[in-house]
């Protein structure tokens, strides 16, 4: 017969053992880190501090839990909701699934165990946010000195060092220099080489968009990635084509900061079947005649007017663009652009303009100014959503122009001002703008018609 005596430490260790399936550091947790975290919170990362070893993470861990919970980390802006369910699966999409939620849930409630180094799960590797290898990196051609107390846009000139053919870039990405002043980076493509003439020392002013051949390659802002294009396409780089940059500077309370960024590229070894090109579309100031452009809505005085009293929480500004072009452009990239006032942005793809038949293409419904990257379709090109003539997209922009908006409040405080004014459609960190960003792919006979 069993004795009182021997069940109390029975009961123990048992109570040990289930111990043992708790999730530990090594053996679980360390590999769901690596992967969803540890691309920028590794030492020298853009982030502020690592997440690589246990020390960091034990110390760390209620407030990864509570920035997981809340879908702010890892940062991922294209979030479903009832009315926008993109129907594709996004590339470079570090969120955690459920399941890898209630792990790591579980480890914070286990009170962080470490494991057993010694058989420590295989980490896996730590997903590369920029271009590892870029076959060129051009610098600025010499550093450039942002002061003064107002936004500049500066254009600097890049040779490719293509002399002789057609070369095809399959990833170019802006690498900023000074985050202090680099607001965000525009990368055109100049087919002729004519922002030579227009350049000092490889730089000049250029407020509006430099007026060359060529079109926009990439785009930096801050939490972007490269722009890379699918398999089977690539962007066209001329024999004698130029880069140009156009960088949006807002200087440092501080005084002077000095910027030279670079611009990285990856070739492409074939000749692709796809010609890949960005376009931007939206920020209409008025309604065309046709019905498309800025559309009436909230707050406008009579007719439709792009601006966003003070003081009001809930203002949309909505904009339509029809495909004109007679062909099929499959889009492989999208995304939304807009400054401190905004927090939800959608764009609808509407077949033949039709509402009834509409698929919502991207949402960034939790909209935050740090945090803009593209999104790519993680599907293949025969896969990918397509624009045909006649197709509309519908890009609808909520803003918050009251001090409950954080962004707004930050804005105004840096500025020196108590109360919010009226916003308008413009380049300014505080003016603001309702934009989409689409990667799209023509047939390469068609390339010169880009230009
Ligand atoms: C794409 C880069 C990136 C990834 C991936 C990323 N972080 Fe961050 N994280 C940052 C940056 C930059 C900051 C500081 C600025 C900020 O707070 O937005 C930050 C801040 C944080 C903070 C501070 C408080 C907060 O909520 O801002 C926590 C906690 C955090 N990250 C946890 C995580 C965890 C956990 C993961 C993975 C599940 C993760 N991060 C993935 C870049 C990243």
């Amino acid at each position: 017969m069993r004795s009182p005596l021997i069940l109390v430490p029975l009961l123990v260790a048992c109570g040990h053992n289930a111990r043992t399936d708790d999730p530990t550091w090594h053996q679980d947790i360390a590999p769901l880190v690596a992967e969803n975290c540890g691309s920028c919170h590794t030492d020298g990362g853009i982030a502020p501090f690592a997440l690589d070893v246990y020390a960091e993470a034990d110390l760390q861990a209620p407030a990864m839990l509570a920035a997981i919970d809340a879908g702010t980390m890892p940062p991922f802006l294209a979030t479903e909701t009832e009315d926008c369910a993109p129907e594709r699966p996004w590339k470079d999409d570090l969120r955690l699934t459920d399941e890898e939620i209630a792990l790591f849930a579980a480890w914070v409630e286990a009170d962080r165990p470490e494991g057993d180094p010694e058989t420590a799960a295989e980490l896996p590797a730590v997903p590369n946010l920029g271009i590892a290898s870029p076959d060129v990196s051009i610098p600025f051609q010499q550093p450039f000195t942002v002061e003064g107390d107002k936004d500049l846009f500066q254009c600097f000139v890049l040779d490719p060092g293509n002399t002789d053919t057609m070369m095809w870039a399959d990833a170019i990405q802006l690498v900023p220099d000074n985050k202090r002043v680099d607001h965000h980076g525009l990368i055109f493509l100049d087919v002729n080489g004519d922002s030579e003439a227009l350049a000092t020392n490889g730089t000049f002013p250029c407020f509006n968009t430099p007026s060359i051949d060529g079109f926009l390659m990439a785009t930096w802002v801050p939490g972007a990635l490269p722009m890379r294009t699918p398999d089977g396409a690539a962007m066209p780089i001329p024999a004698g084509a130029k880069i140009v940059v156009q960088m949006h500077y807002h200087p440092a309370p501080g005084g002077p900061e000095v910027d030279q960024s670079t611009v990285d590229i990856t070739w492409s070894e074939t000749q692709p079947e796809w010609a890949a090109a960005q376009t931007l579309v939206g920020n209409y100031w008025t309604q065309n005649d046709d019905g498309t452009g800025l559309q009436p809505g909230p707050n406008d005085r009579g007719v439709p007017e792009f601006r966003i009293p003070a003081g009001v929480a809930d203002h949309t500004e909505t904009m339509i663009y029809e495909q004109t072009i007679p062909l099929p452009l499959p889009v492989f990239s999208v995304g939304t652009h807009m400054h401190y006032v905004g927090t939800d942005m959608t764009i609808q793809l509407q077949p033949g303009g039709s509402e009834a038949e509409q698929e919502c293409l991207v949402g960034t419904p939790n909209w935050d100014f740090n945090w803009q990257r593209t999104y790519d379709f993680d599907v293949p090109i025969d896969e990918l959503p397509v624009i045909e003539q006649g197709d509309r997209l519908h890009m609808t922009c909520t803003f918050d122009n009251t001090t409950d908006n954080p962004f707004v409040a930050e804005a105004l405080a840096d500025e020196g001002l108590s109360a919010p004014t009226d916003v308008l459609l413009g380049e300014e960190t505080l003016d603001e703008m309702c934009l989409g960003l689409f990667g799209i792919l023509i047939p390469p006979a068609l390339v010169e018609q880009l230009y």
